[in-house]
């Protein structure tokens, strides 16, 4: 308190000190001020080539605003009770530090067009790191599966055995997502990374600025062209959230087989230590507790983006005070999806496979639809043949025998077309390598499989589905 506000003139009365607590942002938007000084480090080299600001006093701010780089690098910043904002807290030490200078770097500029062109900005340097995180997941799963290429599982439709798969195919579909992730943080970059700067209020900046050489200088693709819609716009916050909980809901996907895969009775899979907690109670315990954080954290990412297009729904045009609210939903899905992220790369690196325990679970019966196709291969119509191969699960239960120790002349008796040779269809390996079109489960498709999600990570071809 009696510290001047920057928009104090009009002012003679003192703001309440609980709706000073309630306005204020810095705790939150601190985090922008390398794109706050690089935003205002632009945006004076403009005016001073508009002739609005002398080269002297483009000298004295570009250098100020270095001390203020500085200063927050080193974490010496101070911060002073009257520092509403991040924008409002660089201006105040820039004045402190440069003088007079300090007051002329506004000209034009508004918080509006400041705070809109700030989150881009930092906005797309998260999503370069994000993709880079995303790719890096992609290529542990790569690793996985080439490693246990030979490993087959049973696959699961309702969580019912159904029918043998590798464990590879199994992991790989979970890395498709994954890499679509990277594909559409990459589309929605180009939204992301159009420079609002110069909008002013919401009228523009009414002095001959160069908006176009501004963006360049701060590396934007594109400028805004509508003041209005410059300051209003926060689509890029709920396009990059929709990409953040759509990732999450993956991750958190990816965790609910594993949490399940790791449970005793499965056996499939147990987490390395570094990724595992125990329980208070119980001695025995080692829990997923790495992968259910993940699922459990995809709530609030969700609820980030449910938060923000709510708040968003009922503005009027322009800026409206309500859209501070923007950043923390924001950050905190940034920082909810990255670290999880690392968690699940880390998790699924160390992770150790058993494929006994796999092979275990691989039950004669999830052949059944291999028997129905057996028949089709003899010409019969895949409906009758679905129907003898039911028979044929019903006769081995009903009799207490195996499938595949039912006699030839069981088999015979239940189809006519069934020769001896249907015992081959017993063959846990002989299933899987039978489904051998592109995407299936067979060595030579998942080798094919594994081949072009490389290729989607490598080149251009990043782009598409
Ligand atoms: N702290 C504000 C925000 O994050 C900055 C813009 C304030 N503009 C204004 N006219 N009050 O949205």
């Amino acid at each position: 308190m009696g510290e001047k506000k920057m928009w104090g003139g009009r002012f003679e009365g003192a703001m309440d000190p609980a709706m000073m607590a309630f306005s204020e942002s810095i705790q939150v938007d601190q985090r922008l001020w390398a794109v706050d000084v690089r935003g205002s480090q632009a945006y004076a080299q403009v005016l001073t080539e508009a002739g609005i600001l002398s080269a002297a006093e483009n000298a004295a701010l570009q250098a100020g605003l270095k001390q203020v780089a500085a200063e927050w690098e080193a974490g010496d910043f101070q911060l002073r009770p009257g520092d509403e904002d991040i924008h409002t807290a660089n201006e105040r030490r820039l004045g402190e530090i440069v003088g007079e200078a300090a007051g002329k770097l506004h000209t034009g500029r508004s918080r509006n067009d400041q705070v809109a062109t700030d989150l881009r900005l930092w906005l797309r340097g998260e999503i370069d790191r994000l993709h880079g995180q995303l790719h890096r997941l992609v290529r542990v799963m790569l690793a996985q599966a080439e490693t246990h290429i030979h490993l087959l599982m049973p696959g699961f439709t309702h969580l019912q055995v159904a029918q043998p798969i590798r464990f590879s195919h199994w992991l790989l579909s979970h890395a498709w997502p994954i890499q679509r992730d990277a594909a559409r943080l990459t589309q929605i970059r180009s939204r992301v990374n159009v420079s609002p700067l110069g909008s002013g209020a919401l009228a523009g900046n009414p002095f001959p600025i160069d908006r176009n050489r501004l963006g360049d200088l701060l590396g934007f693709d594109q400028i805004t062209y509508n003041s209005v819609d410059g300051v209003s716009d926060r689509d890029f916050v709920a396009e990059f959230l929709f990409c953040a909980s759509l990732s999450m809901v993956h991750l958190s996907q990816l965790a609910e087989d594993i949490i399940v895969f790791a449970s005793q009775p499965y056996g499939f899979v147990s987490l390395d230590d570094a990724y595992s907690t125990g329980s208070s109670l119980m001695p025995q315990k080692k829990n997923p507790d790495s992968f259910e954080l993940v699922r459990g954290k995809s709530g609030r990412t969700v609820g980030a983006l449910m938060g923000l297009l709510t708040t968003l729904k009922g503005l009027p045009r322009a800026y409206n005070r309500d859209m501070q609210e923007d950043k923390e939903p924001l950050f905190d899905a940034v920082d909810t999806w990255s670290s999880a992220l690392e968690i699940a790369s880390g998790a699924l690196l160390t992770m150790n496979c058993h494929g006994e325990r796999m092979a275990a679970a691989l039950h004669e019966h999830m052949l059944a639809t291999d028997i129905a196709e057996y028949l089709v291969r003899r010409g019969v119509p895949f409906r009758d043949a679905h129907h003898v191969a039911g028979e044929a699960v019903k006769l081995a239960e009903s009799s207490g025998q195996s499938l595949a120790s039912l006699s030839p002349e069981a088999w015979s008796t239940l189809h006519e077309a069934c020769d001896a040779d249907i015992r081959g269809v017993f063959d846990m390996g002989a299933s899987v390598e039978s489904r051998d079109v592109p995407g299936a489960t067979s060595l030579r498709a998942v080798r094919e499989q594994l081949q072009l999600l490389k290729m989607r990570l490598g080149g251009p071809t990043a782009f598409c589905v």
